[in-house]
């Protein structure tokens, strides 16, 4: 059986306060969530702490957005996989697109991390996905089918999670249609040697189109970002029917 992982990706949104204060409006609308739905929070880096504190012995896990492939050294703004387990960080995310085009994130780079994060007994959340100027010229397949090989090159399949988010639907309103969605997902899944990987969909989704979403039979939860960060939208997310 596939595990079903609803994560929200905050990236470089919300300070301490205002962490605390969506967890506040949050964390009641889950009393009806199926227990078979992980709900994981991926807040920035100086939000882990204080809402790690906050979550203890609730059912939402935390997720960190970045992990380095070493415990510790002169890497300055990197954070390592001791720092996030002392605090109760369970998953990670790992090769944003974002963390690609601005960081300068390679699939190379991107194979260390996961298999750090994977060291620590962290669930690592693998990001691919194609641009549109990739999608344009039909390179969308190729592309991706070279990310999981050079990315999982020595990685566990039976700790991983992977997201499908084609760059051009990330914040943009336009979601990639569900069946095509799928599709992809699908050809996500035969490049696995584990088949019960949990693969997940990114990119515009929102509160009127999470229902559609998840009746794909691909895919097997959501990676979302704008739609994560109002506790009534999440929460629609989440109790997705
Ligand atoms: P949006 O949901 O804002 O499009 O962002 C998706 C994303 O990048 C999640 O990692």
């Amino acid at each position: 059986m596939r595990k079903i992982v609803i994560a929200g990706n905050w990236k470089m949104y919300k300070t301490q306060t205002e962490s605390l204060e969506f967890l506040q409006g949050f964390m009641h609308s889950l009393e009806e969530t199926p227990d078979s739905r992980e709900i994981v929070l991926c807040p920035p880096f100086t939000d882990l702490g204080i809402i790690s504190k906050s979550l203890h012995g609730s059912r939402v896990q935390l997720g960190a957005q970045n992990v380095h492939w070493e415990d510790y050294g002169a890497y300055t703004g990197e954070i390592s996989g001791p720092m996030l387990t002392e605090i109760g960080v369970r998953y990670v995310i790992v090769g944003h697109s974002e963390r690609r085009q601005y960081f300068g994130e390679t699939d190379e780079t991107v194979n260390k991390r996961l298999k750090a994060a994977q060291s620590y007994h962290l669930t690592p959340i693998l990001c691919v996905g194609e641009s549109k100027q990739q999608r344009d010229t039909g390179e969308t397949e190729a592309l991706i089918v070279t990310q999981l090989k050079k990315g999982l090159i020595g990685v566990d399949q039976h700790n991983l999670i992977i997201a499908y988010e084609p760059i051009w639907a990330i914040g943009t309103g336009d979601t990639c249609e569900t069946k095509e969605a799928n599709r992809v997902i699908g050809l996500i899944r035969s490049q696995l040697t584990n088949p019960d990987v949990p693969i997940q969909y990114g990119g515009s989704v929102k509160p009127d189109n999470i229902d559609e979403i998840m009746a794909q039979p691909e895919i097997d939860g959501v990676l979302v970002g704008g739609a994560s960060l109002q506790p009534d939208s999440f929460a629609r997310i989440v109790n997705y029917q």
